[in-house]
């Protein structure tokens, strides 16, 4: 039984196996990634009911842009989709979006859109919906070290006085971007066990639940499964 009294503030979920949920119906690998939006659109409205804080998403990561050009098209079409048809559930949810990543390379269309969400809900006080979008955890430490090399080349920084805190807050998750706890569970579909770049610095005393379902096939059922498993475990931060 969940147990709502321990219920995570920040839940981050890999959204994987779209591709091969299309590949067993015999179906292009877009109608996956539809399927996984519309699973998607259900995991948002349920994180808002457990009265989750914050949901995080891996949608586009920094490594997608290897795919095929129509895979990549239909990816950025289905955002387009999604926050076009959302954006008025979102808002009468009360629900803030926020993006992980450097969006401003996303096609055109796409990033008007997303513009117009995050301005739309900017005030909205319920969950914050993290999208990570053109995201990898390696570029964004990189980020994080460029700006910080520019406040100490400007004299506002000595180096020895670069605290994990100040890392941190140059993250996207940081105060000037989406102003984000750390997520206390990373959920990944599909069978893999890997973190594939998904928010290195953030997830390190994050509990991992991996699941063999097909993220298209995960339902707020296999969610709460995920979460009773998270509640199940015993967190020590390594001290205690
Ligand atoms: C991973 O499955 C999924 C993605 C890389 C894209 C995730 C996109 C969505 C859920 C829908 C679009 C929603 C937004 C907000 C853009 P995979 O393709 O790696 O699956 P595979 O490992 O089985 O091939």
């Amino acid at each position: 039984m969940l147990n709502k009294e321990r219920m995570p503030v920040h839940v981050a979920i890999i959204m994987d196996g779209n591709g091969r949920w299309a590949k067993q119906k015999n179906l292009p690998r877009v109608m996956g990634h539809n399927a996984g939006m519309k699973a998607m659109k259900k995991i948002v409205d349920h994180s808002d009911k457990l009265g989750i804080k914050y949901l995080t998403v891996y949608a586009f990561s920094t490594e997608n842009w290897k795919r095929s050009l129509a895979e990549v098209t239909g990816i950025f079409k289905l955002l387009v989709a999604y926050v076009n048809s959302d954006l008025k559930g979102l808002i009468d949810n009360n629900v803030r979006v926020k993006v992980l990543g450097d969006y401003s390379q996303i096609p055109e269309d796409a990033k008007k859109s997303l513009e117009k969400t995050l301005e739309a809900t900017k005030d909205n006080t319920g969950l914050q919906f993290n999208i990570a979008l053109n995201y990898g955890g390696r570029d964004e430490i990189r980020r994080a070290v460029c700006a910080i090399g520019e406040e100490i080349k400007e004299g506002r920084l000595e180096p020895q006085d670069i605290t994990e805190e100040i890392i941190a807050d140059h993250l996207f998750t940081g105060s000037g971007g989406a102003d984000a706890p750390d997520p206390e569970l990373v959920i990944r579909t599909s069978g893999e066990l890997r973190l594939s770049n998904y928010l290195l610095w953030q997830t390190a005393y994050s509990e991992l639940v991996f699941t063999d379902v097909l993220w298209p096939e995960f339902t707020p059922e296999e969610y709460e499964k995920a979460i009773e498993e998270y509640q199940s475990r015993h967190r020590r931060f390594g001290g205690r």
